[in-house]
């Protein structure tokens, strides 16, 4: 609300330059309650207002940067409700004698089937006599009515088969909400509030473990890497179940970072209740509000990417990746171990990581037609090196998860100690070669493999042009630094997971014997 409370503001979103509003609203003597960017919007229209909501609406949407759909209400006209939608789902439902405004059509499919879909840009006011519709100048817009003939499950998954589908498709959407308001490409800094550790705290820090379960485990790896590069300390990756058992020393020296996108898994809160207990700084990446590691780990980073529902983890993974990098980025900028230009660069990448997501995804029917031809395949083996050695590790999960296909994952330098005695005739070999500075060494692995008659399916970069002397099958992803390609070659994986678990009729939102979060030891 605004100081009168005369506005009351629902947002979802981010205001980016919240800081600056809330600076100079304060200056002019504007009272803020609490910590949110949303606030400032309350305020802002307060200041704008001159008897009209709406006008004061339009005036404040124009000082906003960031994301956002707005629902707004006014003491002074109590029969109206006014919205407006910038880089976030806004939609309007059309009943018998109600109008619905939520940010998803589900919220009211029960009561109607008709729905008008904000654009950005779109302000409306809804009253008795219906829905007004203009731009942010205040000039008439018409949007249609769009006839929604899903049921209720089908318009939970917007029309995706499966839910792990639609989460995928998803990411460009979790990935920016994951960056949004914490990126500073040209100071090349990052802001995650939520870290309540002062510059001498981290500077104080000696060690680092991450511990983690599952996905999140390999998340922690990716974490792992970019940390012992940009913060130049130890780091170690440790998963729950074995960590809450270690003896491993703990002091107010070490940093723990817990990830976990349901913040209820039992192995990694047992782990992070015992650090805890030892005065251990915990950082919390999650992405449950509220959940039981945000309860009781020192500060909690989350990762923004709306429910997840099918039980392989696909968006969250992914923006748990990203807020590792942005921690990496923050305490090494913190201690002085990343430059302001190698900062910049990671933020850079971080920033086209949306675009180049979206980017991976149209090539949807490519990576189905080359799953197709593997659905019948009784094991995969999937190889990298460095960062997309955890990669690997993850898309052998998935693939194991939900199509129930033996599959593994590989440091490509450690097959010739052992697993290339599984290697037959045929066996699809998954390499992500993708530009970096270990590329040629890949390379060598890849012809390890070829040597024993695999099939090598190789995740490369656009512009490869050798690639296909060693492999069968390329897929190629858009052209990105080492630190981002990593993150779209899982996405590829996530796609060619689903696919041959499709092609081979498994339960792909419930797969066998296992739950979303796993709550027990
Ligand atoms: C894999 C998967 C699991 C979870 C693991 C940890 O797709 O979902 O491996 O990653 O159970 O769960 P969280 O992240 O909730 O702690």
């Amino acid at each position: 609300m605004d100081c009168m409370g005369k506005f009351a503001v629902v947002h979802n979103g981010i205001i980016e330059n919240y800081r600056e509003l809330k600076d100079s609203l304060i200056e002019r003597g504007h009272k803020f309650v609490s910590e949110t960017d949303t606030e400032v919007v309350s305020h802002l229209i307060e200041e704008e207002y001159r008897g009209d909501t709406c006008r004061a609406l339009l005036n404040a949407v124009k000082k906003l940067r960031g994301s956002y759909a707005l629902a707004i209400i006014s003491q002074d006209e109590p029969d109206k409700v006014f919205a407006a939608r910038m880089e976030s789902p806004m939609v309007l439902g059309i009943g018998e004698s109600q109008l619905f405004l939520a940010s998803d059509v589900t919220a009211f499919l029960k009561y109607t089937r008709k729905a008008i879909f904000l654009e950005d840009g779109d302000v409306a006011v809804l009253s008795r006599d219906g829905i007004d519709l203009m731009d942010f100048e205040g000039k008439k817009v018409f949007r249609d009515v769009k006839a929604i003939d899903w049921d209720i499950e089908a318009a939970e998954k917007a029309g995706y088969e499966h839910f792990m589908l639609k989460e995928i498709h998803e990411q460009p959407q979790s990935l920016k909400a994951a960056i949004a308001g914490r990126l500073d490409e040209f100071k090349g800094t990052v802001t995650l509030k939520e870290v309540s550790l002062t510059e001498d705290e981290m500077r104080n820090i000696d060690r680092i473990v991450i511990i983690a379960c599952g996905t999140s485990y390999h998340a922690g790896m990716m974490g792992r890497y970019v940390m012992e590069e940009l913060v130049g300390l130890p780091v170690s990756v440790e998963i729950g179940s074995e960590f809450r058992y270690s003896h491993a020393r703990l002091d107010d020296k070490t940093l723990i970072i817990a990830i976990s996108q349901s913040g209820e898994t039992a192995d990694t809160l047992a782990a992070v209740k015992e650090a805890v207990r030892r005065g251990v700084h915990v950082i919390a990446v999650t992405n449950v509000v509220g959940s039981t590691l945000s309860r009781e780990a020192t500060d909690t980073v989350y990762m923004m990417s709306g429910p997840e529902i099918g039980v392989a983890a696909t968006k969250t993974f992914t923006a748990q990746v990203v807020v590792m990098y942005m921690l990496a980025i923050m305490l090494g900028c913190a201690r002085n171990t990343i430059s302001a230009d190698k900062a910049s660069k990671v933020i850079r990448a971080l920033k086209s990581l949306p675009q180049k997501a979206q980017q991976v995804l149209e090539l949807d029917a490519d990576i189905r037609e080359v799953a197709s031809r593997f659905r019948d395949s009784a094991s995969f083996f999937l190889v990298g090196r460095h960062l997309n050695y955890p990669v690997a590790l993850e898309g052998a999960l998935k693939i194991k998860e939900i199509s129930y296909v033996m599959s593994e994952g590989f440091a490509a330098g450690e097959l010739k100690h052992g697993p290339l005695a599984l290697l037959a005739n045929g066996t699809p070999v998954i390499a992500i070669a993708t530009d970096s500075e270990l590329y040629d060494k890949v390379v060598s692995n890849i012809r390890e493999v070829k040597a024993r008659d695999a099939t090598v399916i190789a995740i490369a970069s656009e512009s490869n042009k050798t690639i296909d002397q060693v492999s069968d099958i390329v897929i190629r992803v858009p052209d990105a630094c080492e630190y981002i390609s990593p993150i779209m070659s899982s996405i590829v994986l996530q796609l060619f997971a689903y696919y041959i678990a499709l092609g081979r009729g498994c339960p792909i939102d419930r797969p066998r014997n296992l739950a979303k979060s796993v709550t027990v030891e």
